[in-house]
């Protein structure tokens, strides 16, 4: 990245949710970043199940996934837990970008992971199991701070827009702990 250029961060959703809270704190990461910073989001609708016969020539829309990962300075995930773990569309997502076999998209990327969930946890399962994940993708998450947002019902509106100022505070320092750690890093 250029000393002048933006910093462009792609974010995406784990949830296909029209209503979705996580697509409401992606949202309200649009509304908090700082000075000099882009966001980007995509919608992971429509991306079919991983089959590996076809990694090698992809559908489409994962074609432009990759590119828009590969474009981006950092990564902003905002995931649901699903039975205790990561919502499938999530990580059928990430596998399709993870292949063919040395063409990971995710390779070298600093990546922040918040979530909501209507439960007490706040997808803390859901977001160890990512971490898990970036050890094979090879892809360094940011470690603090933590955004898990428990009974999130009561913190977003009847119009999808978070209301909880702690919430967007920790979703702040989250965003700029990203961008500090994708400097650290002098990653790609
Ligand atoms: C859930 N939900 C849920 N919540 C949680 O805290 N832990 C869990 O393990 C699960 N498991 C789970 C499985 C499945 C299949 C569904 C559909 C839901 C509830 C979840 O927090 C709630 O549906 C959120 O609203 C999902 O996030 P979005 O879609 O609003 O972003």
């Amino acid at each position: 990245m250029a000393a002048k250029e933006r910093f462009r961060i792609l974010g995406f959703a784990g949830s296909l949710r029209k209503d979705s809270y996580n697509k409401a704190l992606l949202r309200a990461a649009l509304e908090l970043l700082p000075e000099g910073v882009e966001m980007d989001t995509f919608d992971l609708e429509g991306i079919p199940p991983f089959n590996q016969d076809l990694e090698g020539n992809p559908p489409q829309k994962v074609t432009d996934f990759k590119k828009k990962i590969r474009s981006a300075d950092a990564l902003l995930v905002a995931t649901p837990e699903y039975n205790y773990s990561i919502p499938g569309v999530l990580k059928n997502a990430i596998d399709w970008a993870s292949r063919p076999y040395g063409d990971n998209a995710f390779q070298e990327k600093t990546v922040a992971f918040m979530g909501a969930s209507v439960g007490m946890l706040g997808t803390a399962r859901a977001q160890y199991h990512l971490r898990q994940c970036c050890v094979f993708l090879q892809m360094h998450p940011v470690i603090d701070p933590e955004v898990m947002v428990p009974f999130v019902s009561d913190k977003v509106d009847s119009q999808g827009r978070l209301t909880d100022e702690k919430t967007k505070e920790k979703i702040k320092e989250l965003i700029e702990s990203l961008i500090i750690w994708t400097k650290r890093l002098k990653v790609k």
